[in-house]
């Protein structure tokens, strides 16, 4: 694999073979010492036109922990502010030939043009509404981690659909490892060509007793040019997802960053069946497996086993 761009290049056994060499960090990331040696004399870039938390910083750590060399890019602080386009930030940082490009952006695809101006593998991590592939990957991480399989498991995503890389991203990877789908929400916030994904569609919560996993996505407010819901209590009162509608046997996860009592309630975030946080933790030892996979993996052969402590 050269770069990852999309969820939709992902086969099940791509995604197998991540998540198990994710499993393989983890283990090593149990010790006293937790860096490897894998990505050494390797440079990434992390390129953020967009705000975030969890992915620059698992990204960053990944790239650490596996002794790459690291550049951090955020466009606040840098010459984009003089009017420096995406291009010319992107041949102007390649001129420092870094192995590997991780990019967030709000420009869906802009991932695919940046393959074609540099040698370096690009990451997707996160272009606008379009795709999200490795909050994909680590959902699905944390799901085999928890249940072992995702075969036959009924997962509901609900909430902003339209306007969700991570719901796209997310369906594709979910069904691909065995699960039924189902996309929830009102019909302002369901993309019109949702049929495609081979989801189900429901505008209510009335069958959601039946999911194993519910998936609450953002609000994303900063998406929205116009009013799709009445209000956001409103919204609330129909489709936020709240221990007491739920099975309750059932695991809730949510990408981050949570607007609380609005798409979730705070006590569903902070139960014990919340993996919220368990995501997070599996962000870093996914990207390790992504950037391994993309910068290593093809010349060399068990990562942990060539890891002992640098
Ligand atoms: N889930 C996610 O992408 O979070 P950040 O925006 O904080 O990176």
């Amino acid at each position: 694999m050269k770069h990852l761009l999309t969820a939709q290049d992902l086969a099940r056994q791509d995604i197998e073979r991540i998540c198990d060499r994710a499993a393989a960090f983890a283990e090593t990331q149990e010790r006293d010492v937790k860096k490897l040696p894998a990505l050494r004399n390797r440079t990434v870039l992390n390129l953020f036109y967009e705000a975030s938390t969890r992915t620059r910083g698992s990204f960053e750590l990944a790239a650490k922990r596996l002794s790459a060399d690291v550049v951090n890019f955020t466009a606040s602080g840098s010459s984009t502010e003089k009017g420096e386009s995406l291009k010319d930030t992107v041949l102007t940082l390649s001129a420092h030939q870094p192995d590997a490009i991780v990019i967030r952006c709000p420009w869906a695809g802009a991932p695919a043009l940046l393959a074609d101006w540099t040698d370096a593998a690009i990451v997707n991590a996160g272009d606008g509404k379009h795709e999200h592939p490795t909050q994909a990957l680590l959902d699905v991480y944390t799901l085999r981690r928890r249940l072992g399989a995702l075969d036959g498991l009924n997962v509901w995503i609900v909430g902003d659909v339209l306007h969700s890389r991570v719901a796209r991203s997310n369906v594709r990877l979910f069904q691909e490892m065995g699960a039924n789908v189902t996309l929830a929400g009102p019909p302002t916030l369901m993309p019109r060509d949702i049929g495609v994904t081979g989801a189900a569609v429901s505008y209510s919560l009335d069958g959601v007793g039946e999911a194993d996993v519910v998936y609450a996505l953002r609000m994303q407010n900063e998406r929205m040019q116009e009013a799709y819901v009445p209000s956001l209590r409103e919204y609330s009162w129909f489709f936020q997802v709240d221990s007491r509608r739920i099975a309750p046997g059932a695991l809730i996860m949510h990408p981050g960053p949570v607007n609380r009592g609005v798409e979730i309630s705070a006590e569903a975030t902070d139960s014990e069946r919340s993996l919220i946080l368990d995501q997070v933790e599996a962000g870093v030892v996914v990207r390790m497996a992504v950037l391994y996979e993309l910068l290593a993996a093809s010349r060399a052969g068990s990562p942990v086993r060539e890891g002992a402590p640098a």
